[in-house]
């Protein structure tokens, strides 16, 4: 399962690129918004800074498939052709991703609420189709459930739509989806370090040191034991 970072905020992808195995970064209007700076200046460095063959997901905005299309050439004559042009999955939507699929664009099918939304997003080429387990979860559905069912549709109709899941609040959420092989999750900085965050394990971390220490002396490390 691939692991994306769900942000724009440059800092933030450093540091999670620095210690976390990740793919690629996502994105979408309301997160650039966060930033409050310019779309194109901040994908910009975050293609510079991940490189030309990390995956790049970015939104277009328009709401008719001809302007849809037309947004997805900008994005990928200037972001790259590893960028990911997210498009929302109503009908519009689906139109543009069966043009955009056809001249050999990457696509992600968004906002994603519904296996069938996810099984005709696939129907028409889309590479990834990214349900959002929360949002699912909070209308009173099951976001798990939902995006493994996805799956299984993907896999049992032989399409070769992957899934990109997005909108998490925690690590269960992340690990039921990664038990069940689904392609990629796509989660906060937040999240992603809440994945390998346990008290458990930083406790038994200290022990060690304070063990190692009452043996060779403060600071002590195998570099300088002997
Ligand atoms: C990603 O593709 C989605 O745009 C995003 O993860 C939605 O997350 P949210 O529900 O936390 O806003």
């Amino acid at each position: 399962m691939k692991l994306l970072i769900d942000d724009a905020r440059i800092e933030k992808i450093k540091r999670i690129y620095e210690f976390y195995p990740v793919d690629g970064v996502t994105t979408n209007p309301s997160i650039l918004a966060k930033g409050g700076r310019k779309p194109y200046d901040v994908l910009t460095e975050i293609r510079s800074f991940i490189g030309g063959d990390a995956e790049l997901h970015v939104q277009v905005i328009s709401r008719t498939a001809e302007d849809m299309v037309a947004e997805g050439h900008k994005i990928t004559s200037l972001l790259g052709i590893n960028t990911y042009i997210k498009i929302p999955t109503d009908a519009e939507g689906l139109k543009a991703m069966k043009i955009l699929s056809s001249e050999g664009y990457h696509i992600t099918a968004t906002t994603i609420y519904t296996p069938m939304q996810a099984f005709l997003a696939a129907k028409v080429g889309a590479d990834y189709a990214a349900p959002y387990v929360n949002r699912i979860d909070d209308l009173g559905s099951n976001g798990i459930q939902a995006t493994r069912c996805m799956h299984d549709i993907f896999v049992n109709n032989s399409l070769k739509t992957q899934i990109l899941a997005a909108s998490f609040k925690n690590s269960l959420q992340i690990q039921e989806l990664c038990e069940h092989g689904i392609g990629a999750c796509t989660a906060t900085p937040e999240v992603i370090e809440g994945l390998i965050k346990n008290a458990g394990v930083s406790s038994a971390i200290d022990v060690f040191n304070r063990d190692f220490e009452s043996l060779c002396g403060e600071n002590k490390t195998m570099l300088d034991c002997e």
